[in-house]
């Protein structure tokens, strides 16, 4: 068996310690260390796009990255990566800004990286396309002839055909989306979804449930719910303070913290959980004075106007909230608008009272499952979980909440301050098992796995495909 090839548009270089920390990176580099290859994707950097690829080589593994050109950035990752596909698949068509230009820059640029790709690929790699940047990579590969194995896995949530099929050019996604062999999603809604999308454009013909052909492409689709690494979480949060955390730590001895981390996205129900918290203090007085909520919350897509909108009005809630209800020597909220180091994050997980982790609509969020494994199973904290995020299907034993319920979240926050040690170390333990069960190392060796049992095209497969082709449904 061959390399693996990984793109995503971000990725892990190995000297940068910041990057290599989240789910994603650790997943991905596991898979990498076991059979050898190659990581491919962007820099990071807006600069000259004609540059030669950017390569580090460590052990078996080669990263390779390029330069984005700014119109390219603009139109690809800013515009339709993140002001349509990223609104229109988190449930937000009102935010949803489609320009024709951003589709085809979009277009472009997964051609322009197929074409960069394509000398390094070798006949027998096979290569895992990461998230909603690169729908239509599998099928600019094919074009180019590439008849390798290629699995998608997407990270965000799919939507539902009333909203997938409102995006413009929903059909060429859905057709391009079949190209890959294996079609991988956090959650079996959203293969579901997919499925009723493609199902609503043309024919599908099902075999054993998972094995699907539309438009002549054959194709499996399957769940990996993504995990973490439980050991190395527990590791980093139980290990010694820093002093300054120390210092905080004895300060809010007597006070019960409600903790919440999040890049600042709309997505994540933020604004909505301002006002649970609001509620919180308005029908549970009991609790003034003796918590504390914490919202770590760093600017993420800081160029694109939804993003700075939902900035102002944290902002502005943070501090109606704070003038409603503090007292001199108690801030009930404090709102933190800026990048925190992981291990710290962890440390902190580990002496929160309370995960409040409520995203309107989620792909999977690990924030959620990274709390629990940070706890202190003797004394452990309560997850307090939007039923929209994927880990909600996992994580059972949270206080599952609908984020759009102010007082459902408000009377979860109550439980969770009051809840018995007993009850506490139950759900924990309930939670670990699944956490340890299905971690990061299982999501990626189940998906290669996968990937590796499917038969590679051939050049005769995909001419048949062609004769094959069903019709489309008027
Ligand atoms: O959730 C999707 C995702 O691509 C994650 O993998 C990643 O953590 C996040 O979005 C980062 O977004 P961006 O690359 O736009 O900063």
């Amino acid at each position: 068996m061959g390399r693996l090839v990984v793109v995503s548009n971000r990725i892990a270089p190995p000297d940068d310690k910041k990057a290599s920390a989240g789910g994603l990176a650790v997943g991905v580099l596991g898979a990498l260390k076991a059979t050898g290859g190659l990581w491919f994707g962007w820099s990071g950097e807006i600069g000259n796009e004609d540059q030669p690829l950017q390569k580090v080589t460590r052990g078996n593994i080669t990263w390779a990255s390029f330069n984005l050109s700014e119109k390219d950035h603009e139109e690809y990752y800013s515009q339709f990566s993140n002001a349509v596909l990223w609104p229109a698949f988190h449930y937000r068509l009102d935010l949803v800004k489609f320009q024709r230009e951003a589709w085809e820059g979009y277009s472009r640029v997964n051609a322009l990286l197929a074409d960069k790709l394509l000398p390094l690929i070798k006949e027998d790699d096979i290569l895992w396309i990461h998230d909603y940047h690169l729908l239509p990579f599998a099928s600019e590969l094919r074009k180019r002839g590439v008849n390798n194995r290629i699995g998608f896995f997407l990270h965000i949530p799919f939507p539902t055909p009333e909203i997938f099929n409102a995006l413009p050019p929903h059909e060429e996604l859905l057709e391009q989306l079949c190209d890959y062999d294996l079609l991988g999603f956090q959650t079996d809604s959203d293969r579901v979804s997919f499925l009723d999308s493609l199902s609503s454009k043309t024919r599908v013909a099902t075999r054993e449930g998972k094995s699907h052909t539309a438009w002549g492409k054959t194709f499996r689709t399957e769940v990996y719910p993504i995990g973490i690494e439980p050991e190395e979480i527990e590791k980093q949060a139980s290990g010694p303070l820093p002093p300054k955390l120390a210092q905080l730590k004895n300060e809010l001895k007597n006070v019960k913290n409600i903790f919440s981390v999040e890049r600042l996205d709309y997505s994540k129900g933020l604004p909505e959980r301002f006002l649970a918290f609001e509620a919180l203090l308005e029908k549970y007085p009991e609790h003034h004075g003796k918590i504390r909520y914490t919202q770590i919350a760093p600017t993420s897509r800081g160029e694109v106007q939804a993003y700075q909108d939902i900035r102002h009005q944290l902002e502005t809630e943070a501090g109606r909230i704070n003038g409603r209800y503090g007292q001199l020597g108690w801030t009930p909220l404090y709102y933190l608008n800026q990048h925190f180091d992981r291990k710290i994050l962890m440390q902190v997980f580990r002496y929160a009272d309370v995960g409040l982790v409520t995203p309107l609509r989620d792909g999977m969020n690990l924030v959620a499952k990274e709390y629990v494994a940070a706890q202190d199973p003797a004394d452990p904290g309560v997850l307090v979980l939007s039923q929209f995020a994927g880990a909600a299907n996992e994580l059972t034993s949270a206080l599952l909440v609908n984020p759009y319920d102010r007082d459902d979240v408000a009377n979860a926050l109550d439980r969770a301050l009051k809840m018995s040690l007993t009850e506490r170390i139950s759900r924990h333990s309930e939670m670990m098992k699944v956490i340890r069960e299905n971690d990061i190392d299982r999501w990626q060796a189940r998906f290669i796995a996968d990937l590796k049992q499917i038969s590679p095209r051939t050049v005769e497969s995909n001419l048949q495909k062609k004769v094959a082709t069903f019709p489309k449904l008027a």
